[in-house]
């Protein structure tokens, strides 16, 4: 019996150590080592929808460069839905020839000829939102095709998935995209409905939270949610994000038309709280002077992609007025004071509220207006715009 249990447990242990076995222990399945800090890049879903092609690509690819974003730390050119044409005879899938003449593969080198990474979009059903081919039941040859094309990151989206299993989905093909070979950020598209944040860690590199943002400040719209609807159900997340593994409260709508200024800064400060993926979604070849001036905020975008990846939480609210807090690697807090009313008001953060003993001194620094406002001791207050934000950096 004991020489039994010896064997059997030899038999184990060579299995354990072989390659492509390990994989079934889920505690022996690694990360993949991407998104250490969470992914920035551009989507063409929010400004552009289905009208992709490759022209437009292109174009977004050269902006993101001569506009300054790629300096700032923008990496990642993403096609979203509706770039698919049909499956060819051995079930490759083809983009569509009408929009993509020269291939993606050609596109994929252009992306990287300006120093860019290349991403694109399926889905884990028998087609995508829009109807095209999706993966199911293609998931390795589509990993394949991908990796041969250079594809640097998938965004894989949830529609027409039936009884399917998001778990075991999503397991597939992040197994398929690491059986590609190539280094790809796994992008999980469902929407938060079966709570991601809870089994996705080791699968995919971010999640999204919830269902669709649209162009708004607050109120819903069928599936979509306004950019405080989103931060409301973000609050309770922190615990789930870190290097690797991050909450996606979904892309950027700074800059589309139907926000202020005031309320884009909001949306953008609160993602880089939420160690949001950076994901611009307008049209970068036209955006205006104040559009850049917020997506590339510098100070903004740093406490964003901090290298301690501690997801930002609210640390107090009275009516529509919130301060929410984010510990950063040096030891300071980025904090941010929000204001939801609808007109201006006094908003004051403590310093207990941020974990530092009320007697300490701290440098408190406006990172919107980049500027130092000097010492203060236990507490700042500051008056706040409508629906808008002070966004500061307190450092002991
Ligand atoms: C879903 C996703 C969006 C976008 C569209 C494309 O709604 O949540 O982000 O990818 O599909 O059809």
């Amino acid at each position: 019996m004991t020489r039994l249990f010896a064997v059997c447990g030899l038999i184990a242990a060579a299995l354990a150590s072989a390659p492509g076995v390990a994989a079934e222990n889920p505690a022996a399945r690694p990360a993949n080592g991407l998104a250490l800090t969470p992914p920035m890049g551009w989507n063409s879903w929010n400004r552009f929808g289905c009208n992709v092609n490759e022209q437009r690509i292109r174009g977004a690819a050269d902006a993101m460069v001569a506009s300054g974003m790629a300096a700032a730390g923008y990496e990642y050119v993403v096609i979203d839905d509706c770039w698919h044409g049909v499956r060819d005879a051995g079930g490759n899938i083809q983009p569509d020839p009408q929009r993509f003449p020269s291939g993606l593969k050609a596109l994929g080198d252009y992306v990287h000829a300006q120093g860019l990474k290349f991403g694109i979009y399926s889905d884990a059903g028998e087609r995508t939102c829009g109807e095209r081919p999706g993966s199911r039941g293609h998931e390795f040859q589509d990993a394949w095709q991908y990796a041969a094309w250079g594809v640097d990151y998938l965004k894989y989206d949830w529609c027409n998935t039936g009884t399917q299993d998001p778990h075991a989905s999503y397991l597939t093909m992040s197994d398929a995209l690491r059986a590609s070979g190539r280094p790809i950020v796994f992008s999980i598209c469902e929407w938060g409905n079966s709570k991601p944040w809870s089994w996705a860690k080791d699968i995919g590199n971010l999640w999204r939270t919830s269902g669709d943002i649209y162009d708004h400040w607050q109120g819903r719209k069928e599936y979509m949610l306004g950019v405080m609807d989103i931060v409301d159900l973000q609050a309770e997340l922190y615990p789930f994000a870190g290097p690797g593994h991050w909450n996606d409260p979904d892309m950027l709508e700074v800059g589309n038309g139907g926000m202020t200024a005031d309320e884009y800064r909001a949306h953008f400060s609160l993602w880089a709280m939420l160690a949001a993926p950076l994901m611009a979604g307008n049209d970068l070849a036209a955006m205006s002077a104040e559009t850049k001036s917020i997506l590339t905020n510098r100070e903004v975008i740093a406490v964003d992609q901090d290298a301690l990846g501690a997801q930002g939480r609210r640390v107090a609210k009275n009516g529509d007025l919130e301060v929410w807090a984010r510990p950063l690697s040096d030891g300071s807090r980025a904090v941010v004071l929000l204001n939801r009313s609808a007109g201006p008001a006094a908003i004051t953060v403590r310093w207990t509220g941020l974990g530092y003993p009320a007697h300490l001194p701290a440098s408190v620094r406006d990172l919107w207006q980049g500027k130092s406002l000097g010492k203060s001791r236990g507490a700042f207050a500051a008056t706040v715009p409508m629906h808008g934000v002070v966004m500061l950096k307190i450092t002991p």
